[in-house]
């Protein structure tokens, strides 16, 4: 048995592909074919998938149907985090779509699911990822503050919900906790945030993250160690289209 997880498929079996990076560049050519002949390998009935949100371009359930189907059709237990291309999903919503999956589909906000003794915990996170201000030789001289603003107010909402989800696992009397977010922990700029703070707070052992794809982005946030806790980018083409095993 063993825990995997990656992040960012955007699929779009029933949508028009709208984003250009996924028309330029190599690696999202027949990335579907590449991630599930990979998964179909190294995944058994038994392993727990988690997709670390932007699962499609769907803008409703409706135009999403393939997608889903794509993704159930994967080996193992799917856990599916929200990310912020997933229109789809209604962050208030989260009981229908796991009452219409049921048995196939996990969503995971404002719950937690068991991976042996470890609770998987998480949210969809935020990060400000500007619009910043430039000097003539690249360096950040300032930020559109009205946008920061705003982050921060989703920032707040989205530890909320962090928060609902650690202390559901704890109630249930989890102690040992694995934490995803579709955001990045830090924003550009930042060593460290909210998130990494309460990830610290309840010590979670990984944090694993997506969101940054193209390969200028895959180094916006932390990877590695950084007080006791690992942290992971597993967006899908940073990974190539290769799940990252999380824990056996
Ligand atoms: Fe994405
Ligand atoms: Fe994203």
């Amino acid at each position: 048995m063993s825990l995997y997880a990656i992040g960012d498929l955007h699929l779009h079996f029933q949508t028009p592909l709208k984003a250009r990076a996924q028309m330029k560049e190599r690696v999202w050519k027949n990335h579907e074919e590449k991630f599930k002949r990979g998964c179909e390998k190294l995944l058994t009935a038994e392993d727990t998938l988690v997709l670390v949100g932007d699962h499609s371009w769907g803008r409703d359930l409706a135009e999403c149907e393939e997608d889903m189907r794509y993704i159930e059709a994967l080996p193992g237990r799917k856990i599916l985090l929200r990310g912020n291309h997933d229109m789809f999903w209604d962050a208030n919503r989260t009981e229908r779509l796991n009452e219409r999956f049921a048995g196939r589909l996990y969503f995971l906000q404002n719950n937690y699911y068991a991976y042996g003794d470890c609770a998987l915990v998480g949210t969809k996170g935020f990060t400000f990822e500007g619009p910043f201000y430039l000097n003539a030789r690249g360096r950040i001289v300032g930020w559109d503050e009205k946008a920061e603003q705003h982050a921060r107010k989703l920032v707040e909402r989205e530890l909320q919900r962090l928060r609902v989800s650690f202390e559901a696992a704890r109630a249930d009397g989890y102690r040992r906790f694995i934490m995803f977010l579709h955001y990045p922990p830090t924003s550009i700029l930042e060593e460290e945030s909210a998130f990494t703070a309460m990830a610290e707070e309840y010590g979670a052992e990984q944090v694993i993250y997506a969101h940054s794809h193209g390969e200028a982005r895959f180094h916006d946030s932390i990877q590695g160690e950084k007080n006791g806790i690992v942290y992971s980018l597993v967006s899908g083409d940073y990974r190539k289209w290769q799940p990252l095993k999380v824990l056996d």
